[in-house]
């Protein structure tokens, strides 16, 4: 399994922190070159650094995935760097969570622009790119998509209308992608995360916590290395054949 990626292009959105990081780390691990995506270029510092120190290459990008110049710029500045992507990882992402009934407009287009039309700008961008992707005998070697959506995609959740309606628009575009472009070998998927452990997760009152524990079966919560291996998996050779599919990685919670 190690060094299955080799010789592969990847970028990571929303790579500076939390599970963006871990996955570019874990892609880096397996022998692929890594476009580290973030707001601001020096938030990417550290993951970079954890790209070299696994023994490969990283370069660090500051981009807003919202905006469509900021997306275009940053993909031909990879392909400048790299020559080809052959990965995509759609994993920018926000809460503004809140009662439906007071979310104000601002609330809705800034978590919808950033989870679903980021996704959606950044798919269109890299599109061409991985369709010339072909090896020297001429076959169409294409490339790999995977976006994060979450469990409340699936199931909806009170206080997330915003939240989980971006997500769940996530989930429809993982499908049409890989209709699109599965004749150019262009596959597209999504991991539906679960409850995954973080600083944010780690300050919820014990009573909250153990209601979510509840209602997970493996009685643990996930870890942002738990989703970076199903990330690599599907990105790699072994997941030739699956496309359009949203993994759940949420240790047996319902969705
Ligand atoms: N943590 C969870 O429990 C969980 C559960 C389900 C789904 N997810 C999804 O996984 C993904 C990563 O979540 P996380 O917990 O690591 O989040 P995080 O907040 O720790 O990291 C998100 C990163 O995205 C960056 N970002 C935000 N807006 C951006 C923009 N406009 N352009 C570029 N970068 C931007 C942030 O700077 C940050 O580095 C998100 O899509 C999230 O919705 C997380």
């Amino acid at each position: 399994m190690m060094g299955n990626l080799e010789g592969k292009i990847a970028i990571v959105t929303g790579a500076g922190r939390g599970i963006g990081q871990q996955i570019s780390k874990k892609l880096a691990e397996r022998g692929a070159k890594v476009a580290v995506v973030d707001l601001k270029a020096e938030w990417c510092e550290e993951t970079c650094a954890m790209v070299a120190a696994v023994g490969s290459e990283a370069l660090a990008l500051g981009c807003n995935v919202a905006v469509s110049d900021e997306v275009n710029a940053c993909v031909k500045a990879v392909l400048d760097k790299f020559g080809r992507i052959d990965i995509m990882v759609n994993n920018a992402g926000i809460t503004k969570d809140g009662l439906l009934m007071r979310m104000s407009d601002e609330d809705w287009d800034a978590v919808l622009n950033v989870n679903l039309k980021g996704t959606f700008l950044f798919t269109r961008a890299v599109a061409r790119p991985m369709m010339k992707n072909k090896s020297a005998d001429g076959v169409q070697e294409g490339g790999s998509i995977v976006n994060l959506a979450s469990v409340v995609g699936i199931m909806g959740n009170a206080g997330q209308a915003n939240y989980t309606a971006s997500k769940g628009g996530v989930i429809a575009l993982t499908k049409t992608t890989a209709k699109e472009l599965g004749s150019r070998n262009i596959r597209c998927n999504a991991v539906a995360p679960g409850f995954i452990q973080s600083k944010m997760t780690d300050v919820l009152p014990d009573d909250v916590k153990k209601a979510y524990m509840d209602t997970i079966p493996l009685r643990r919560f996930g870890t942002a290395d738990d989703i970076a291996k199903c990330v690599a998996f599907l990105v790699s050779p072994e997941a030739e054949y699956i496309t359009g599919q949203i993994i759940s990685v949420n240790g047996g919670m319902i969705g």
